[in-house]
């Protein structure tokens, strides 16, 4: 890995064994982007990539006709001189006008990366691992400087980019967009992969050819959404799982964004990545900055699978943080679609006694133990515990789990208040809303002001007191409504285009200080399910509940989308209650740990309500998970078969020394009289032999015949007809 500088020809090349990316100071100054993609050859001078054309109608720049930006690619292109494509910012001078002119000054080349104050990003462990370089841009007249930080990973075909703004001059600048990445490419012949979805069905992976014109996907709810996830996937048109290019473009932030492509006509491709540019205005007086968030780009020439194996690597080791990053994710069991808010101590040790007798690890009381919280219209905001369900407090109800020999956890939706609580009738102007203007409330809540201090401070005193109060292993951070009617109460106009953004850091920087004075803390964050699983989160909370569609055949889907951009030691997945709540259909409980093993692992009903042989599973399915949690959660991931193109969904995970590996085969509707099938393993050591029960095949064998999984006549396999699945077990020989 380098990052070496050609001052003859003012150009910048960051390599590593896989990815170059080169770039140029242009005539004008400014900052061209020349080359992404396969590592080459470095050279000293690249220009004949910045393609000078005349064309009409194209605005030239002045003393140079046939140098037009619009036919240029740029690092951070601006609007209004020469291009007039969408830019990567927008500022508003003090005179109205918005044109600006960065040009090069100077730049540093460094080991190691610098943290992001305030904002989630990853971070090197040793300054061996990444080079980071940080440009330097002025425009003159108004002397507003720009820097442009890229970081090179040593082990990933990973750059990692965003931007700080500061204003050196005398006049005050309106920031109104301000991209983390903007990246030119020279032609458009992608396909645009993005994971949409609503409440219950996260992450459908959704592609679109690019062709002229604008592709786009956003979050303007103030939470990165179930709607859009902040993660996109360029992909060449024949890349498929197992071959091909692809870029990948990943938002390390929490709250509204943007990504988008423009294709111009002439074909090439400008991809932007950063927070909304709606309803953002950041006002920087002289001597102020502004620091985006970073977006994580990378690349692979072998595929999605590929590509999705640097996302997890790289979230595992260098994004999330503290003693629970890589270790292995504790078995717990979750009240919540047991009781809802119905429960008293009582019914909590005894669902929690059983869960103890199959060998689960955590106990995790969610809703319902705080305020007069009997139902959602009340209750949010008071967080002292509720005495008349709990008589001896959380602390009591923790001491009595722990002395069982289990570790206990607690829910919190620390950003929302109801409007029946203590704390709404003390402090009314604590929430975002219009003076005046009617609240709009959803689950009967509304969304507390964290771009406020003493908001946020008044959050950290009352979880502090509850945490330090009761033997507390794990939190669960709920967020259950959108944000509307953005305006925080009492401050400045001026002030207002800043709320957005300031609620997410608001909301980091609780995180931050319960993180700091409880490092022993496994976070798990939640927005109704997955409506905030986005690489911010990550940081903070290094697991996500993935969705409450708790339901096995759709989580075959949703837990698939996840894995395109998150690990699978990020993915919240249970075993839950049949009928499912969400869906009403049964499946068998073995299909529904065969789904929820590949996540953190969990149940999630009343192990009290099942039958006797139910149960002996379960405990079995225990033995088995702390048996392979280790090998599932930080090994390597692979999709084999879609269930959103067929009805059979398959993956696998492979260890890192490729000695074990796990199968898990889901054919979702019966068949008749059907065809036969075979999987193609992938990932294995094509000359070592691997046993699977009884059978014993080559790597080769595996990979390129195939397992045959149509051997599924037997009863054994087949008792319900629909929702089938089956686990392999691989090990190599000397490992079996
Ligand atoms: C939404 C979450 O996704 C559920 O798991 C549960 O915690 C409820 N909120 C509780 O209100």
């Amino acid at each position: 890995m380098s990052i070496i500088f050609h001052k003859e020809t003012g150009q910048f090349h960051l390599y590593n064994d896989q990815i170059s990316y080169v770039m140029g100071i242009l005539p004008n100054q400014e900052m061209g982007q020349l080359y992404y993609g396969k590592r080459v050859h470095d050279k000293e001078d690249f220009s004949y990539l910045v393609e000078y054309s005349f064309r009409p109608l194209v605005v030239g720049t002045p003393g140079k006709e046939d140098f037009s930006l619009e036919m240029t690619r740029q690092e951070y292109p601006s609007f209004g001189t020469t291009d007039l494509r969408n830019p990567a910012f927008e500022i508003t001078y003090e005179n109205g006008s918005h044109v600006s002119h960065f040009q090069y000054v100077s730049h540093e080349i460094y080991q190691g990366k610098k943290p992001l104050e305030g904002l989630p990003a990853t971070y090197v462990e040793d300054d061996g691992q990444a080079e980071s370089l940080d440009i330097l841009l002025r425009d003159e007249l108004t002397k507003v400087e720009l820097c442009l930080s890229y970081t090179i990973w040593r082990d990933y075909p990973v750059i990692t980019r965003s931007v700080r703004f500061f204003n050196a001059g005398q006049e005050k600048i309106v920031l109104r967009k301000a991209m983390s990445l903007s990246l030119d490419l020279p032609d458009h012949q992608y396909d645009w992969m993005q994971f949409s979805g609503a409440w219950g069905r996260e992450r459908t992976p959704i592609v679109k050819e690019l062709s002229c014109g604008i592709t786009a996907i956003e979050s303007q709810r103030g939470h990165s959404s179930a709607n859009q996830n902040p993660f996109i996937i360029c992909k060449r048109k024949k890349t498929d799982e197992f071959q091909g290019e692809a870029i990948g473009l990943s938002f390390v932030y929490s709250g509204n964004f943007l990504a988008q492509a423009e294709v111009d006509t002439y074909g090439a491709l400008r991809l932007l990545m950063g927070i909304h540019p709606r309803n953002f205005a950041w006002t920087l007086q002289n001597g102020e900055s502004f620091q985006t968030p970073e977006v994580v780009m990378a690349w692979t020439d072998k595929g999605l699978n590929d590509l999705s194996q640097t996302y997890h690597r790289l979230y595992r080791k260098n994004l999330t943080r503290g003693m629970w990053k890589e270790k292995e994710r504790p078995i717990l069991l979750n009240n919540w679609e047991a009781t809802l808010m119905d429960f008293t101590e009582e019914s909590i040790l005894k669902i929690a006694a059983k869960g103890k007798e199959a060998g689960v690890e955590l106990f995790v009381l969610d809703d319902g133990w705080f305020g007069e919280r009997n139902d959602d219209h009340r209750g949010l905001g008071d967080w002292k515990v509720n005495l008349l369900k709990l008589p001896e407090g959380i602390g009591g109800l923790g001491r009595k789990i722990n002395a069982m020999g289990l570790k206990f956890g607690l829910w919190f939706e620390p950003e929302m208040v109801n409007e029946d609580s203590d704390m709404y009738r003390q402090h009314p102007d604590w929430i975002l809303n219009v003076p005046g203007r009617e609240r709009s409330l959803g689950r009967h809540q509304m969304v507390l002001d964290f771009s406020k201090e003493e908001v946020v401070d008044n959050l950290y005193q009352q979880m502090h007191e509850v945490l330090v109060d009761a033997p507390i292993a794990y939190v669960k951070w709920d967020m259950n409504r959108t944000i509307s009617e953005c305006f925080s109460i009492g401050k400045a106009p001026e002030e207002q285009g800043r709320v957005y953004h300031k609620y997410i850091l608001g909301v980091y920087s609780l995180y931050e200080r319960l993180k700091k004075d409880f490092p022993e803390i496994l976070f798990e964050s939640c927005a109704s399910g997955g409506a905030r699983f986005d690489a911010g989160m990550l940081y903070y909370a290094p697991q996500a509940w993935c969705s409450d569609d708790t339901d096995a055949i759709e989580r075959l889907k949703i837990q698939y989308g996840s894995s395109y951009g998150y690990p699978i030691s990020s993915i919240g997945s249970h075993v839950s209650a049949v009928p499912n709540q969400q869906t009403g259909r049964s499946v068998s409980i073995d299909t529904r740990a065969n789904v929820a093993y590949f996540g953190t692992f969990g149940y999630e009903l009343d192990l009290n309500h099942i039958s006797d042989e139910e149960f002996e599973e379960v405990k079995k399915q225990i033995e088995f998970m702390k048996q392979y949690r280790g090998l599932i959660q930080s090994g390597r991931f692979y999709r084999l078969s879609s269930p959103f193109d067929s009805n059979i969904c398959s993956w696998m995970v492979v260890s890192e020394d490729q000695s074990e590996a796990i199968v898990g085969y889901y054919p979702i509707m019966a068949e008749v009289n059907g065809g036969s099938h075979r999987l193609y393993l992938t990932g294995l050591m094509e000359d070592a032999q691997y046993t699977i029960g009884k059978n014993t095949y080559w790597g080769d064998e595996l990979m390129h015949i195939g397992l045959v999984t149509s051997d599924h006549v037997d009863e054994a396999f087949c008792p319900n007809g629909d929702f089938n699945s089956r686990i392999y077990v691989l090990k190599s020989v000397q490992n079996a």
